[in-house]
């Protein structure tokens, strides 16, 4: 199987668009927030320094609850606590600058109300380990782990591998998933603090299904648009793919066969939930498609955008050719506004003592 690795992978649309437009992943974040409460909570700090890693933290807007409540909770349980580091990691290409404005300047940041915290970044995958060993003492991700480390291969008939027909394509994607999820948890289960915790968050499949194929078939019959009127070649069509693949239950929780544990993680908990729709919530009171179909597409292209620029990378005028594309999808979206019916998976982690697994 060919894969190209995406150590280079575009993360996010820059200058601060996803902290924009990332509305939906923080409704799916606020629905776990009391588990992550009830987990910090049963975590024992250490009395000196306490490391919070914020795994793929993209733009940091998003992890500022998180953060902020972990933080509250370290402090209300231990006063004398000398120091916090707070380490925000995602790919060299993200927008870091946007980052660390965010923790200077946003009013929920964690630096507004305590004090002694220090927060560092890293730029590097996570499919490496990246901190130092047994340095964490707790960890949160969130909507990130979709993204496959390497992709098995251009999707030629679609962009979502849901949505192909071809099934040697799917089992490729499936293959990359399992080893991902394996290979993610080993590298945290090297970094955690012996009983430290680690909360990720992802999409997940229910009932065999993601949910997102609706969504991006809407996306594919957009482009289907753009190589009818010229607009895109056979050439870029086929070169834009998305690298992401959704997990089942069964897929989660493989690696854990043995004993609920694997590679000294026990799997301490493991939620499915179906995932908020704000916009489809908030065109139930508006009646506004417009806004509907502006805000879904300011969504993917959020997290597609610049995925879709390197596609397009040998187009005359990427950046009008993108424009065009989140235009006619958002128009798209707003001539028959639809619930996306989509699911989230929750899973906890403790590292634990155990040689044998
Ligand atoms: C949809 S954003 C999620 C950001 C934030 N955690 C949230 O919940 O809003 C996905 C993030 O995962 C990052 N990402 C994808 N693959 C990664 C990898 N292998 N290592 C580190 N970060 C990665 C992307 O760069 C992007 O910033």
């Amino acid at each position: 199987m060919s894969q190209s690795p995406l150590n280079d992978q575009p993360a996010m649309q820059g200058n601060g668009f996803y902290n924009k437009n990332s509305e939906l992943q923080e409704a799916g974040i606020d629905l776990f927030i009391p588990i992550w409460k009830d987990l910090v909570e049963t975590i024992n700090f250490s009395a000196n320094n306490a490391t919070i890693a914020d795994y793929a933290s993209s733009q940091g807007k998003n992890s500022l609850s998180p953060i902020n409540i972990a933080i509250s909770s370290i402090i209300s349980r231990n006063p004398k606590q000398t120091s916090i580091s707070v380490i925000h990691t995602d790919l060299p290409s993200n927008d870091f600058s946007s980052l660390f404005e965010t923790i200077e300047k946003n009013n929920n940041s964690y630096l507004k109300n305590h004090c002694r915290i220090f927060p560092f970044a890293v730029g590097r995958s996570y499919f490496d380990q990246i901190l130092p060993p047994n340095s964490v003492d707790i960890g949160w991700n969130s909507w990130s782990l979709q993204w496959l480390s390497a992709s098995p291969k251009n999707i030629d008939d679609h962009i979502f591998i849901d949505c192909t027909e071809s099934a040697y394509l799917k089992n490729s994607y499936s293959h990359q998933l399992a080893t991902d999820w394996s290979l993610f948890l080993g590298c945290r289960s090297k970094e955690l603090k012996l009983s430290g915790k680690l909360m990720t968050i992802f999409i997940a499949s229910r009932n065999l299904t993601s949910g997102w194929g609706p969504f991006w078939n809407e996306f594919w019959l957009t482009l289907l648009d753009l190589r009818s009127a010229n607009l895109l070649s056979d050439t870029e069509l086929a070169l834009i793919s998305l690298p992401i693949g959704v997990r089942s239950v069964d897929d989660i929780k493989k690696p854990f066969d043995k004993n609920n544990i694997f590679s000294n993680l026990k799997l301490e908990r493991l939620d499915i939930i179906d995932a908020p729709d704000p916009f489809w919530d908030e065109y139930q009171l508006t009646r506004d498609p417009k806004t509907y179909g502006l805000r879904w597409a300011n969504m993917a292209k959020a997290v597609a955008g610049p995925m879709i620029s390197k596609a397009l990378s040998n187009t005359q005028n990427t950046q009008c050719t993108l424009n065009e594309i989140f235009s006619r999808f958002s128009d798209r979206l707003s001539s028959h506004p639809f619930k996306v019916n989509h699911s989230l998976a929750c899973v906890v982690v403790e590292k634990i003592n155990h040689d044998h697994d």
